[in-house]
């Protein structure tokens, strides 16, 4: 029997992610390595406690480990946002939600946030001389790299 590739798992089962064989071969899990959670956590739903999902991944690395995240956010466009959340999620079935920049910021409990911190994206180290936008709220994206002391 074939197994699943992991990269169909479903991050709502964190333990079974680790535990596959494909991670196992793939990952020391002795070595420092990059966890990028890149615009996935928005469709992990607060019911499915996305916090304990990043813990128990983070819990799995190797001191020097970095976590790469992106969140979609409301919080430069409140009003907007809520309501495109409110369409998009009337007409697809993958439902993703928007959080804000405190909600974000949680899910580095237990890494260092490296400079800028978390920002819009256009401000995480644009590179020199590159146009960042005066507005950088209008990208709606917040991310940010911790390391695992
Ligand atoms: C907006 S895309 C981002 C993809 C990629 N990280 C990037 O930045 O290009 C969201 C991704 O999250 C994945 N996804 C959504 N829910 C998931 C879940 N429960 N487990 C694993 N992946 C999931 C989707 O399959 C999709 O590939």
């Amino acid at each position: 029997m074939r197994t699943p590739r992991s990269s169909t798992a479903d991050l709502n089962q964190p333990e079974e992610i680790l535990a596959h064989a494909g991670t196992r071969r793939l990952i020391d899990f002795s070595q420092p390595a990059g966890l990028l959670l890149v615009s996935v956590l928005p469709f992990i739903s607060d019911a499915a406690d996305p916090g304990r999902i990043v813990a128990t991944l983070r819990d799995a690395l190797a001191p020097g480990s970095y976590l790469v995240l992106a969140h979609a956010t409301d919080a430069s466009r409140p009003v907007v946002a809520q309501a495109a959340e409110k369409v998009y999620n009337s007409s697809v079935s993958a439902q993703a939600q928007m959080r804000s920049h405190e909600e974000i910021l949680r899910f580095f409990d237990g890494f260092e946030l490296v400079d800028p911190g978390l920002v819009y994206v256009p401000l995480w180290r644009p590179d020199p001389g590159a146009d960042v936008s005066d507005d950088p709220g209008k990208f709606w994206i917040l991310a940010g790299a911790g390391r695992k002391p």
